[in-house]
């Protein structure tokens, strides 16, 4: 049984904090944790926190603490995670499309690298010849992820170095005795099917024998996590006894170890965070009962973007009769959370909380129509604390230059 937050604890945050209010669950990451260490026991698998999930600088240091590792996916990021004092050999920077510039800084850094274009490959090369391990972003070529803009692996995506660029990949290694220590891929965001993740390895294991120095897999992140109460997440330990079934035979035949990396984001704190609002006004307009609450696209977008769901619970009056109603917030563009939606009877005032809103939802807000971002919370120990202040109108000033 998984660790949740009562209802009675979010009212308890929304009370003492406000709304809308953002509240994470530590001891639900550290359950997250170790359901996935407990999947890959029996291989030599490594995790790295997607920090893009979810950045706040105290998640970043209590995912720290509990020995997870961090991927980046900015040089900024890697600040914040040496800021959170995780050590440079368990920081990751997997980028698409950056500068060199960039490239180097996180070399200065001393972390690990995947780089994602032959360009910066061939530049990573000449510049440092066999000084310092990198990794090499693939494009596997495999379609999978929850909807196409989550969709990384794809034969149409920006994203990493085609496969079949593979001859280029090998004369950049004999022309400038590049270490390649890592393949890397990350064919998208959730994704369900242990097949599609059995497809990367097929790709990956495949091309290892070209690169003798190499010691890991990278397979990224991308499990996905059930959204709705009747639907099932990735089978981690289903997934477990594949990638240890396939590096077994793999180290077998050939006589080489390998370490799996995996990079999960939403995995760790997806379920782990909730999104408390208040409902501002009831709306009637012909037979559609609309719900406004104090908040909208700016700052949890996910519903817009993706028309991704996220379950809604009626804390303030959770035996009221159920109704139909539109969940929408008060930015000026239609801005809808949820349609249909079979509720407890919402009232003025009542706080409804958005569940799964730990990874990908503070982190993408916004300022947009110059409403404040929600505050943050962390309950830690069974005691809610502050992690970051709601906005103040300095916030929205801050860095203009008022020069009229
Ligand atoms: N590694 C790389 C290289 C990635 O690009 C990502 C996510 C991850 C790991 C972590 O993926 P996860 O385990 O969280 O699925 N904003 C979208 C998700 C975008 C994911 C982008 N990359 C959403 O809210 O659904």
């Amino acid at each position: 049984m998984s660790l949740t937050l009562t209802p009675r604890q979010l009212i308890e945050a929304a009370t003492q904090f406000g709304t809308p209010l953002y509240v994470y669950h530590a001891e639900r990451i550290n359950e997250q944790y170790q359901l996935l260490l407990n999947a890959f026991k029996t291989v030599d698998a490594h995790f790295f926190y997607a920090a893009k999930a979810l950045t706040n600088i105290n998640i970043l240091k209590y995912i720290n603490s509990i020995g997870c590792k961090v991927d980046c996916s900015s040089i900024n990021e890697v600040k914040l995670a040496l800021r959170a004092d995780f050590a440079p050999a368990n920081i990751l920077y997997t980028s698409n499309n950056i500068s060199f510039a960039e490239i180097m800084e996180a070399k200065e850094a001393g972390v690990h690298i995947n780089i994602d274009s032959i360009s910066n490959l061939r530049k990573f090369g000449e510049q440092y010849g066999h000084s310092y391990p990198v990794g090499i972003r693939l494009r596997p070529n495999i379609m999978a992820g929850g909807n196409l803009k989550i969709a990384t692996g794809h034969s149409s995506s920006k994203f990493g170095v085609p496969v079949e660029a593979i001859e280029e990949i090998l004369q950049i290694q004999r022309e400038t005795n590049l270490h390649i220590r890592t393949l890397h891929i990350h064919t998208g965001s959730e994704i369900k099917d242990v097949a599609v993740f059995a497809k990367g390895i097929e790709v990956l294991l495949g091309l290892v024998k070209f690169f003798p120095e190499l010691d890991v897999i990278d397979l990224g992140g991308g499990f996905k996590v059930p959204y709705r109460q009747d639907e099932a997440g990735t089978d981690i330990n289903q997934l477990g006894e594949k990638v240890k079934e396939e590096f077994d035979s793999f180290e077998k035949n050939n006589k080489r170890h390998l370490q799996v990396w995996f990079e999960p984001g939403k995995f760790i704190v997806s379920e782990a965070g909730y999104f408390i609002t208040k409902v501002n006004v009831l709306k009637q307009s012909g037979n559609i009962a609309f719900a406004g609450i104090n908040s909208g696209l700016n700052h949890l977008i996910r519903p817009m973007f993706y028309g991704a769901y996220h379950e809604i619970e009626n804390i303030s009056n959770p035996n009221g009769e159920l109704k139909d109603f539109h969940v929408v917030g008060n930015i000026c563009e239609t801005d809808t959370f949820a349609e249909d939606r079979i509720l407890p009877e919402v009232r003025e005032g009542d706080y409804l909380v958005f569940k799964n809103a730990g990874a990908y939802c503070f982190e993408m807000s916004s300022h947009y129509n110059s409403r404040f971002k929600p505050a943050e919370v962390l309950y830690l120990n069974n005691r809610p604390q502050l992690i970051r202040k709601r906005d103040e109108l300095d916030d929205l000033l801050r860095n203009q230059l008022e020069i009229i």
